[in-house]
């Protein structure tokens, strides 16, 4: 398969990407959350609980794992690569190492982990991975993201992504406006606006084929603590908005990431922008938390009802299936929970 049919096959119609690659001390805390221990079992249990549902054949067009799980086993002795493929999914990782502190601009981080990076793909491809992830984060204030925050990462985005398709991988292209902070809507859309076109400068000077990656953006939105509340259809109107000035039309996908938005959030703002996509971008989900937390807590009560867990988190990834192709509703959401 070529990357851009590869792309293309993650975010399908109706079918998203379900980001599984918590680091270990992300996992930590999620799982200290409902009170599991982090155990190497206890995170595989969970994980391989969702990967052999129902949900995952349907909705699921890839799943982004953490290097620790690309390597495991499921409890039938396949890969989870293969548990993953089985229900024609694609699987992928997230390569970067974290974001760490900003030399220079010590509140402020930059993602590492270039360093050996070409050889670490190659194992990972060995694996079965045919797409992965790198991640920057930018945080809001009056004084920030800086530019050096935006060119540092950019640059680092541009260098991974190059070698992820130097090594027949997807790329998905992650740059983070975090939701953090009490800013308004217009300065999210105004800091996007510049982490996007510093991001496509780069790629474009790295040789990056556009068609053969997926951007993973946060929508624009107002900061968790602003007091101005917006409408779903105002957020969807400023993200197409802000998606079709800064991103090339050869990009094949746009995946967006949750970023703390409850599960009902996520799938309705996604709903409203897919209503009114007039773009040539295939637009669907990549969501950790607005996929996993019902689950996460379902699982947490009793990990051996396996049927309920699957129960909570088929139902979730319809939902997001229906918003990636415009058909969700707040009736469809209760009449399939009910
Ligand atoms: P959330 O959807 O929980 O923001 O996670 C997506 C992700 O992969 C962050 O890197």
């Amino acid at each position: 398969m070529t990357l851009e049919e590869i792309a293309k096959k993650m975010v399908a119609r109706g079918r998203g990407i379900l980001a599984a690659d918590e680091s270990t001390g992300t996992m930590e805390k999620r799982l200290k959350s409902v009170n599991v221990e982090s155990t190497k079992e206890n995170r595989l249990n969970f994980r391989e609980t969702l990967f052999s549902s129902e949900g995952m054949k349907n909705y699921i067009g890839g799943v982004i794992l953490f290097e620790e799980t690309l390597k495991q086993k499921s409890s039938q002795g396949i890969s989870i690569p293969e548990l993953i493929m089985k229900s024609d999914s694609v699987p992928g990782i997230k390569v970067d190492k974290g974001a760490k502190i900003l030399a220079g601009s010590p509140d402020e981080k930059v993602t590492e982990g270039l360093d050996g990076l070409r050889e670490r793909l190659n194992e990972y491809y060995k694996l079965g991975a045919r797409f992965t992830k790198w991640r920057a984060v930018y945080c809001i204030s009056d004084k920030y993201p800086s530019s050096q925050a935006i060119k540092s990462n950019a640059h680092a985005l541009a260098r991974y992504a190059a070698l992820a398709q130097e090594a027949k991988m997807v790329p998905i292209v992650e740059p983070e406006v975090l939701m953090d902070g009490d800013h308004d809507i217009e300065k999210c859309y105004k800091v996007t606006t510049d982490v996007l076109n510093e991001c496509y400068n780069e790629l474009e000077s790295h040789k990056v084929l556009l068609n053969g990656t997926i951007l993973k953006p946060n929508m624009i939105l107002p900061g968790s603590a602003c007091k101005n509340k917006v409408s779903s259809e105002e957020i969807a109107k400023k993200t197409i908005e802000c998606l079709k000035k800064n991103v090339p039309s050869d990009v094949t996908g746009i995946a967006f990431l949750s970023g703390g938005q409850s599960e009902q959030e996520a799938t309705k703002n996604l709903n409203e922008i897919n209503k009114i996509n007039d773009t040539s971008f295939l637009i669907s989900f990549s969501y950790g938390r607005a996929l996993q937390q019902s689950a996460l807590k379902t699982w947490s009560k009793n990990m051996k009802d396996v049927k309920k867990v699957h129960n909570v988190f088929n139902h979730r990834a319809k939902m997001n299936g229906l918003s990636s192709k415009a058909e969700w509703s707040e009736n469809l959401e209760k009449e399939f929970a009910a």
